[in-house]
């Protein structure tokens, strides 16, 4: 995600705004910029790359004035470049604004605007707010910036600044976080109390379509119809390591939670509010090489690899297309069966991991055509295939992968209904049914991340058990691979994934009282077979805990402890049962205190073989 950061006060705004955006590195970037008003005009500077980009370009000849605002770019519409880097302006270069989000109907905002004669320099989404806004402007700021809220579809926090009124600054969110830092005789915006919790501590938090227009000593909130609203300080005690974490003691459990923004932000603009069709336009492949696929590789390490199971059982069965998984490691060096009619899935968080990049080039110089499902604008991945489909789950900095892995299923889920809708391969009713479900499932995430508290005794109960088996039947065999994945990385225990059907043909060996199995039991057509794989289990002592659903009464006759998520068409529940499994493994973990964010021997992206 983006960072931003504003300052109107009696200092000098350069050192102040890099201060923040240096606060706001955590949230990862690649490119950076601020601009000042300086001198009765805006002075702005960018550069694409690090901080210290930025501030070669400042050093020398540094902006002067008192009004200013910066901003840390994570790339989502356009690649990595000056061009494309905050802040962008208007045509006269009189209006600035600075954005974090995802502006939805940028396209046709941009199409109308150009229409009426603006000029675009960039290929962000953001500079229609600027040109937007500049429409509005009669010499009003907020005003301006109400009337071009109104016209934006999707996500923002904006800070915006004007030539013609020095002496203030304005705010919108939607979906996106700002908040207003009140200092003495300064006054401060930004994404999150990072970056200027060194200046103050007290606070107003900008709720959804609300308009903030703030002096050096004033704030003034409005709706968007105009109306003034109230809303009360208060007062920040985290201190500055917990306010990048936003109040999180971990990164990894930030990142959990930001599950179900992450989710409604890989949806929008492809599967849309009507739920009427599925669109894909990064995917780059006509309905003539859709129809064309004869079968699909998919390429991936680790998590991703997980997620690619998943995918593999909803293309199998929504579109009739068979689909062969293989750890890229593997892939690379078996001589796969690949040629022009395959199409290669190369999913990839990072976009950089070798072992899948170097898969990825087997499967093009074999002929296949590539799409990348990946987070990373402008990776090796996405420049190296065809077509690529973001997750935007924006920067996932624990090591151990969560938004990004529950976000690649969501991409996948949606290559499998626009392949099947294409393809002809489902009926409407089946279709309409699955974009529905997929539409509830981040409110249902929410549902999870309410309230775990069985997860938390769960861990507290399990923590010093010296081994976990998860196994599951079905597409959920992803969950079962990915749980354990997650308790290996950051608990350090030895941990299984396991097809339940298998359990009689070894696993079953292993079950005695020291030993957990964590059964998914989420409603499908094989919940009687998993029930029978849970009596096995009580039956040589092993303890269970059922990840099951919420209204399931029969599951409490048979595991030791349920865990609860609402129900969901069983091709889509990977989704859900991941983030109890995800919980799980961080409540091991800091009940065994190793380095949850950094696990160790462990790195983010494995650039090497
Ligand atoms: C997952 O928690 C791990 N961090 C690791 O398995 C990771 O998924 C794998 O290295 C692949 O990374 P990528 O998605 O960036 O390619």
């Amino acid at each position: 995600m983006c960072g931003i950061v504003g300052y109107i006060g009696k200092n000098e705004a350069w050192p102040i705004l890099l201060e923040g955006l240096k606060r706001l590195e955590y949230r990862g970037y690649d490119s950076a910029g601020l601009a000042v008003l300086s001198n009765g005009a805006i002075d702005v500077r960018k550069a694409v790359g690090k901080l210290k980009a930025l501030e070669a370009c400042i050093k020398d000849n540094p902006p002067a004035g008192s009004v200013g605002v910066g901003h840390t770019r994570w790339a989502t519409h356009g690649r990595p470049s000056d061009e494309n880097a905050h802040p962008h302006t208007d045509c006269s270069g009189r209006i600035t604004v600075v954005h974090n989000g995802i502006i939805e109907n940028y396209l046709e905002l941009r199409t109308e605007l150009e229409g009426r004669g603006h000029k675009f320099t960039s290929e962000t989404d953001t500079e229609v707010a600027a040109h937007l806004i500049e429409e509005y402007y009669a010499g009003d700021l907020a005003s301006a910036v109400r009337e071009a809220a109104k016209k934006l579809d999707g996500s923002f926090a904006l800070v915006v600044m004007a030539q013609d009124e020095p002496r203030c600054l304005v705010g919108a969110r939607r979906h996106s976080p700002l908040v207003v830092g009140l200092g003495d005789g300064e006054t401060f915006l930004a994404s999150d109390v990072s970056a200027f919790l060194r200046y103050t501590r007290r606070v107003i938090y900008v709720d959804d379509d609300i308009v903030v227009s703030v002096g050096s000593s004033d704030v003034r909130l409005f709706d968007l119809d105009g109306a003034e609203v109230e809303k009360a300080a208060e007062t920040v005690d985290w201190d500055a390591a917990m306010a990048e974490r936003g109040g999180y003691d971990h990164f990894m459990l930030k990142e959990i939670h930001e599950q179900p923004r992450a989710l409604r932000d890989t949806m929008r603009g492809r599967l849309n509010p009507d739920l009427a069709r599925i669109e894909l336009p990064g995917i780059n492949l006509s309905e003539e090489d859709i129809r064309r696929i004869e079968r699909i590789v998919m390429i991936a390490c680790g998590t991703a690899y997980h997620a690619s199971i998943a995918g593999k059982y909803a293309i199998e069965e929504l579109c009739r297309i068979p689909v062969e998984v293989d750890v890229a490691s593997e892939l690379r060096y078996r001589d796969p069966i690949i040629d022009e009619r395959t199409l290669a899935i190369v999913i990839s968080q990072s976009g950089e991991t070798i072992d899948t990049i170097v898969g990825l080039r087997e499967a093009k110089r074999k002929g296949a055509k590539a799409v990348a499902v990946t987070n990373v604008v402008g990776s090796l991945a996405a420049r190296e295939s065809d077509g690529v489909l973001y997750t935007y789950a924006g920067p996932e900095i624990a090591v151990a992968s969560t938004k990004a892995y529950t976000t690649q299923l969501m991409v996948l889920y949606l290559i499998a209904l626009y392949l099947a809708q294409v393809r002809g391969t489902i009926d409407e009713s089946r279709a309409a049914a699955l974009r529905a479900a997929l539409w509830e499932l981040p409110g249902q995430a929410e549902v999870i991340l309410n309230d775990y508290s069985e997860v938390v005794k769960a861990a507290e109960r399990y923590y010093c058990f010296n081994g976990f088996l998860y196994m599951a039947r079905g597409i959920n065999l992803a969950s079962a691979l990915e749980g354990a994945l997650k308790m290996k990385e950051i608990a350090y225990i030895h941990a299984e994934g396991y097809a339940a059907g298998e359990m009689k043909h070894g696993p079953i060996a292993m079950i005695d009282p020291t030993f957990v199995t964590i059964a998914i039991a989420v409603q499908s057509k094989t919940y009687d077979k998993i029930l029978n794989n849970i009596k096995e289990v009580k039956a040589r002592s092993g303890e269970v805990i059922a990840v099951a659903n919420t209204h399931d009464e029969t599951i409490t006759n048979y595991a030791d402890r349920v865990i609860r998520v609402p129900q969901t068409e069983e091709l889509l529940s990977p989704v859900l049962v991941a983030i109890p499994l995800q919980l799980m493994a961080y409540y091991v973990a800091c009940n065994r205190s190793p380095n949850v964010d950094q696990p160790r021997n462990l790195a983010k992206t494995v650039t090497v073989e």
